[in-house]
C-alpha cells in the first residue's frame, strides 16, 4: 500500500503536492519523491518519511505528481523510491500496487537495450510509456497501450516533461480525483487533498482519466465517459479511517485487498504450483529434517496455524516456539532445520534474539514479514513479504490473515518441490486460497450480526473461545483480541481441554465462542459445547454447516474452503472483540500498555 498525488492548477505544484504526502503518510512511509513539470522535469526522491523529502522550489511548476513508498518490490532505497523514469527522463511515473509481470517486461526492454536504475516492477511503466511516445503516441494513448501489456494491480499517475497534466488508472487499487474551481487533484485516498476540495469523482478499475487545471476527462475503451462527482462529508480524520471510527475497523475491513495483493503473482491454480520470491539451494529442501516457527503474540498463533499447514503439505516436522523462550536445537546438522521468524513488524526483540540464535547455531533461516528492510530481514538468509500493507491500529488483524495466507503458500511451495504435495491437491489448496478474500468479504457483510451479539453480551463476566486443529489457534487469537483492545477477560482453550480444568470458570455470565466448521473438528468441539451448555453458559458458534447448530445462542455462517475456514472464522472474532470494545468506548486503535512494535526484550 503505497499513497499516490497529484495537483495541476495555477499555484506552485510543488508544496501542495507535499502537503498532500503529508497526509497520506499512513499508507507508507519508506521512501517519498514528487516529480514536477517543467522542462526538463524536476524530481526529488528519497528513503525515509515524507518530513525528510526536500522539495525542490521550482515557482514555476504548476503540476507535479508525488508518492511515499510501503516497499513491495526492492528495499527502501533511494534509487527504489518513486516516481520512476525511463530511459530519456520524459516521463514520470508514480504506482501504488504490484505489476505482476514485470520480470518479462523488464527482459524483453532490456534486450532492446533499456537501462534499469532501480529493482522494483515500476520502472517497466515509464520505460514502456517513453517506447509508446517515440511511437507516435500521446501520453494519454500511451498509457492506454501500457495498460494493455502490464498485469497485476495498480493506481498509476503520469506526467511528461513540458506539458501542464496528469494521466491516471487504475485496477484493484484506489485512486480518486478532486475538482477544485482551477485546479485538479489526484490521490490514492481523499485525505490527501481534503483541505482544498471536497467534491471527487471515484474512478473505477479500467479508468483513463486526464487531469487539467480545472478540467478532468475519463476515458474508458477510448470513449469519454462520465462519472458522478461526490461532496466528501467526512472531516479529515475520519478520511484517513476511510470513514471508519478507528483504524482497527478499516483494517479487519481492509482484509480482502490485503489478501488479493498477498496472493498476487504467487498462483497459478492451472500448473498447481507457487511462485514465491524465495529460492533456497539445490536440494535444500529435499534434504531439510525440520521447521522451527519462533514468533510473539498474534504473530505466534499465525505460526500455530501455519505449522500444521507444513506438515500437512511439506511432510516435514514443523514446531513453533514464543520467541522469548526459544533455543535452538538442531540435531547433527543445524543447516538440515530451518527457522522462520515470523514477525509483522521485522522489528521485535524476542523474535530478533531468536532468530540470531537459530542464524548463530548454523540453522537456515528465513523471515516471514510486512516490513521490507525490516532489522529481521537483515537477519535471516531469506525474507518473504506478506504484503498486507501499513497496519496502523495496534491489535493486528490484516496481518494475521496475511501471515496464514503467505505461510499457506509457503507450505504449499515446499510440499510441490519436496513432492509430497500432488498437483491435484495442491490446485484445491490454491482454489481455496484465491477464493479467501471472497469468503471474508461474506463475513464482513454480516457485521450487523457480530454487533448484535456484542450488545447481547457486552457485560459478561468472562469470554472463552473454544477450537480444535485450526480453530485452536484462532480460538487463542480471538481471545487475545478481546482481551487487548476491551480488557475484558478472554482465554483460548483447545476444545478437549475445557473438562480438563477450565470448565469449572463456566457460569450463565460467560459465553463461549467456538469454531464449527471444516478444518477444526466440528463434531468434538460441538459436543465441548455442549458440556459447557450444561453448565448454562451462552454459546456462540462460527459454522460452515457441517453440524447443526440449532441449540447455540448466536450462530454465524462462513463458506467452507477447507483448511483455510478457521481463517475466516476468526474475521467473526475480530469483529467481535472490535464491537465488544467499542460499546465499552474503549481506546481501540492504541489499547492501555501496549505498542504496535515492542522492541525490547
Ligand atoms: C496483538 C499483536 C501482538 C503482536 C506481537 C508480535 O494484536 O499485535 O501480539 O503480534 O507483538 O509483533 P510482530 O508480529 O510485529 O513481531
Amino acid at each position: 500500500m503505497c499513497g499516490i498525488v497529484g495537483y495541476v492548477g495555477s499555484e506552485p505544484a510543488g508544496p501542495i503536492v507535499y502537503g498532500g504526502l503529508e497526509n497520506l503518510d499512513y499508507r507508507g512511509y519508506d521512501s517519498a519523491g514528487v516529480a514536477l513539470v517543467e522542462e526538463p522535469l524536476t524530481i526529488a526522491k528519497r528513503t525515509g518519511e515524507v518530513s525528510e523529502l526536500e522539495v525542490p522550489g521550482a515557482p514555476g511548476a504548476t503540476c507535479g505528481i508525488g508518492h511515499t513508498r510501503w516497499s513491495t518490490h526492492g528495499p527502501p532505497t533511494d534509487p527504489n523510491a518513486h516516481p520512476h523514469t525511463g530511459q530519456t527522463d520524459e516521463v514520470a511515473v508514480v504506482h501504488n500496487g504490484i505489476i505482476e509481470n514485470y520480470e518479462s517486461i523488464k527482459e524483453e526492454l532490456q534486450e532492446a537495450g533499456h537501462d534499469f536504475s532501480s529493482d522494483t516492477d515500476t520502472e517497466v511503466i515509464p520505460h514502456l510509456l517513453e517506447r509508446e511516445l517515440e511511437n507516435g503516441h500521446d501520453l494519454l494513448s500511451g498509457l492506454e497501450t501500457v495498460v494493455d501489456m502490464i498485469e497485476g494491480s495498480y493506481a498509476i499517475a503520469a506526467v511528461r516533461a513540458g506539458h501542464d497534466r496528469i494521466v491516471a488508472t487504475r485496477h484493484e487499487s484506489p485512486l480518486v480525483v478532486g475538482h477544485g474551481d482551477d485546479a485538479s487533484f489526484l490521490a490514492s485516498d481523499v485525505t490527501a487533498f481534503l483541505d482544498r476540495t471536497r467534491d471527487v469523482t471515484y474512478l473505477e478499475d479500467g479508468d483513463i482519466a486526464r487531469l487539467e487545471a480545472g478540467s478532468v476527462t475519463v476515458y474508458r475503451d477510448g470513449d469519454v465517459i462520465d462519472r458522478d462527482v461526490e461532496t466528501v462529508e467526512w472531516d479529515a480524520d475520519a478520511a484517513e479511517k476511510g470513514g471508519y471510527e478507528h483504524y482497527m475497523r478499516k483494517e479487519i475491513h481492509e482484509q480482502p485487498t490485503a489478501l488479493r495483493q498477498t496472493l498476487s503473482g504467487r498462483v497459478d491454480v492451472e500448473r498447481g504450483g507457487v511462485d514465491l520470491d524465495v529460492a533456497f539451494p539445490q536440494g535444500y529442501l529435499e534434504s531439510l529434517e525440520e521447521i522451527q516457527l519462533v514468533a510473539c503474540g498474534t504473530s505466534y498463533y499465525a505460526s500455530q496455524y501455519a505449522a500444521q499447514l507444513l506438515e500437512e503439505f511439506a511432510d516435514v516436522r514443523a514446531t513453533v516456539d514464543i520467541a522469548s523462550e526459544y533455543t535452538f536445537d538442531g540435531g547433527r546438522d543445524p543447516w538440515r532445520t530451518l527457522v522462520i521468524a515470523v514477525t509483522q513488524s521485522g522489528e521485535t526483540a524476542d523474535t530478533l534474539g531468536a532468530i540470531r540464535r537459530a542464524g548463530g547455531a548454523g540453522a537456515r533461516t528465513l523471515a516471514v514479514t510486512n516490513t521490507l528492510g525490516s532489522s529481521v530481514t537483515r537477519e535471516t538468509d531469506d525474507a518473504l513479504f506478506i504484503r498486507a500493507g501499513p497496519e496502523i491500529g495496534v491489535a493486528a488483524t490484516k496481518t494475521f490473515a496475511s501471515q496464514v495466507t503467505t505461510l499457506a503458500l509457503l507450505a504449499a511451495d515446499i510440499g510441490r518441490q519436496r513432492g509430497t504435495l500432488a498437483a491435484t491437491d495442491a490446485r484445491e489448496v490454491l482454489e481455496h486460497l484465491r477464493s479467501l478474500p471472497g469468503a471474508i468479504q461474506q463475513v464482513l457483510d454480516e457485521e450487523a450480526r457480530v454487533v448484535a451479539g456484542a450488545e447481547q453480551f457486552v457485560d459478561a463476566d468472562a469470554f472463552f473461545f473454544i477450537g480444535r486443529q485450526f480453530g485452536y489457534p484462532v480460538a487463542l487469537e480471538g481471545a487475545l483480541k478481546l482481551k487487548e483492545i476491551a480488557y475484558d477477560h478472554a482465554e483460548g482453550f483447545a476444545a478437549g481441554e475445557l473438562k480438563h480444568g477450565p470448565l469449572a470458570l463456566i457460569t450463565d455470565e460467560t459465553p463461549v465462542l467456538s469454531v464449527l466448521t471444516e478444518g477444526a473438528r466440528p463434531a468434538e468441539t460441538l459436543n465441548n459445547v455442549t458440556e459447557a451448555q450444561a453448565r448454562e453458559a451462552p454459546a456462540v458458534g462460527v459454522t460452515d454447516g457441517t453440524v447443526e447448530t440449532d441449540s447455540l445462542d448466536l450462530t454465524l455462517e462462513v463458506p467452507e474452503i477447507g483448511a483455510l475456514t478457521p481463517l475466516v472464522a476468526n474475521v467473526y472474532f475480530q469483529l467481535f472483540a472490535y464491537h465488544v470494545a467499542d460499546l465499552q468506548e474503549r481506546s481501540i486503535d492504541k489499547p492501555r500498555n501496549l505498542a504496535k512494535s515492542v522492541t525490547v526484550e
